[in-house]
C-alpha cells in the first residue's frame, strides 16, 4: 500500500514558518505584505478559493484586500483596476482569480499585472524568468508540488518525472521547473497529454507522476509504474464528492507513494501564495 503524502500536514508547518517570517519582516521594516485579490462575476467555486485564500493571509499575518466586480464587468474596466493596484505602494502582490467572464482576453489581463507584484507568475516575463532557471516567483500549485516531494525526500535528481496535462498553470510549468538544473529537480522529464497516443505506456515511465489533466479518476492502476511516486492535482465534483484525476482506490496498490484529495495538493497551492506575497514584500525593499 502506498504512503499517503500529507499536503495539509506540510502546509501547516510551512505556514508556521511563513507566520514567523511575516512577523520579523513587519518588525524590521513596518511594512504590512498586502495581497490584492480581483474576483469577477459569481463562480462558486472561484468565490470559495478567494475566500480561503482571504482567511490564509489573516492567519499568517498578511494583509489582504478583496476587490468583487460584476460579471459584465469590461476589460477596460478590469484593466484600470489592475493599473490603479499594479502602482498602489501599499500592494505587494496582486491575484487575478481565474477563470475570467468571456467579454475579458485572460491573457490581456495577465499581460498587465507588475511583473513585480505578479504573485501566480502568471506573466510571460515570470514565465519566461521560470523556464530560464531564474524565477522571481514560482507558480502556486506546481512550487506546491515541488516543495512536498522535497520535504518527504523524494528524490527526483536522474528521476523519470512524467507530467499528464499540459496546462499553463499545472503542466507547462511543472514541467519548467523538473528540468532545471538544481535541488528539487535535475529530473527527466516527459509531458503527455488528451492526445497522446499509447498514453499508458508515456505514464508508466514516470518514477514521478503528476497528474493535473482535469478529468475525475482518469488515471487507473495499469497506468502507473509499480512503486511510482504518484501526485494528483485534480479537484472535481462528483457525485461521489470531491474526488482527484487519479482513481486513488487502485493506483494506491501500485504506488509507493500519493498525494490523496482533498488534503493533497490543494492547501499547498494557498500556502505557496502566501510565500510569494512576502516575498514580493521582501524584494521591494531590497531582500530576497
Ligand atoms: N484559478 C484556478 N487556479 C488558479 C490560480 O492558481 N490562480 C488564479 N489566479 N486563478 C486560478
Amino acid at each position: 500500500m502506498a504512503n499517503i503524502l500529507d499536503g495539509k500536514k506540510i502546509s501547516q508547518v510551512m505556514r508556521e514558518e511563513i507566520t514567523q517570517e511575516t512577523a520579523a519582516f513587519i518588525k524590521e521594516t513596518g511594512i504590512t505584505p498586502c495581497l490584492a485579490a480581483i474576483l469577477v462575476g459569481e463562480d462558486p467555486a472561484s468565490q470559495v478559493y478567494v475566500r480561503n485564500k482571504e482567511i490564509a493571509c489573516g492567519k499568517v499575518g498578511i494583509k489582504s484586500q478583496l476587490f468583487r466586480l460584476p460579471g459584465q464587468t469590461t476589460q477596460e474596466e478590469l484593466l484600470e483596476l489592475v493599473g490603479k493596484l499594479n502602482k498602489e505602494e501599499t500592494v505587494h502582490g496582486i491575484l487575478v482569480q481565474l477563470p475570467l467572464p468571456k467579454q475579458i482576453c485572460e491573457q490581456a489581463i495577465l499581460d498587465s499585472i507588475a511583473e513585480d507584484k505578479d504573485v501566480d507568475a502568471f506573466h510571460p516575463a515570470n514565465v519566461g524568468k521560470i523556464l530560464q532557471g531564474r524565477p522571481r516567483f514560482l507558480p502556486c500549485t506546481p512550487a506546491g508540488i515541488q516543495e512536498m516531494l522535497m520535504r518527504y525526500e523524494i528524490p527526483t535528481s536522474g528521476k523519470h518525472v512524467v507530467v499528464l496535462g499540459r496546462s499553463e498553470i499545472v503542466g507547462k510549468p511543472m514541467a519548467a521547473m523538473m528540468v532545471q538544473k538544481a535541488v528539487g529537480a535535475d529530473a527527466t522529464v516527459t509531458v503527455c497529454h488528451s492526445r497522446t497516443q499509447n498514453l499508458s505506456s508515456v505514464t508508466r515511465l514516470g518514477d514521478i507522476l503528476i497528474v493535473a489533466i482535469g478529468r475525475a479518476n482518469f488515471v487507473t492502476a495499469e497506468m502507473v509504474k509499480p512503486g511510482a511516486v504518484v501526485v494528483d492535482v485534480g479537484i472535481n465534483r462528483t457525485e461521489d464528492g470531491l474526488v482527484g484525476d487519479v482513481d486513488f482506490a487502485s493506483v494506491q496498490e501500485v504506488a509507493s507513494a500519493i498525494t490523496p484529495v482533498p488534503g493533497g495538493v490543494g492547501p499547498l497551492t494557498i500556502t505557496m501564495l502566501l510565500k510569494n506575497t512576502l516575498k514580493a514584500a521582501q524584494q521591494r525593499v531590497g531582500m530576497k
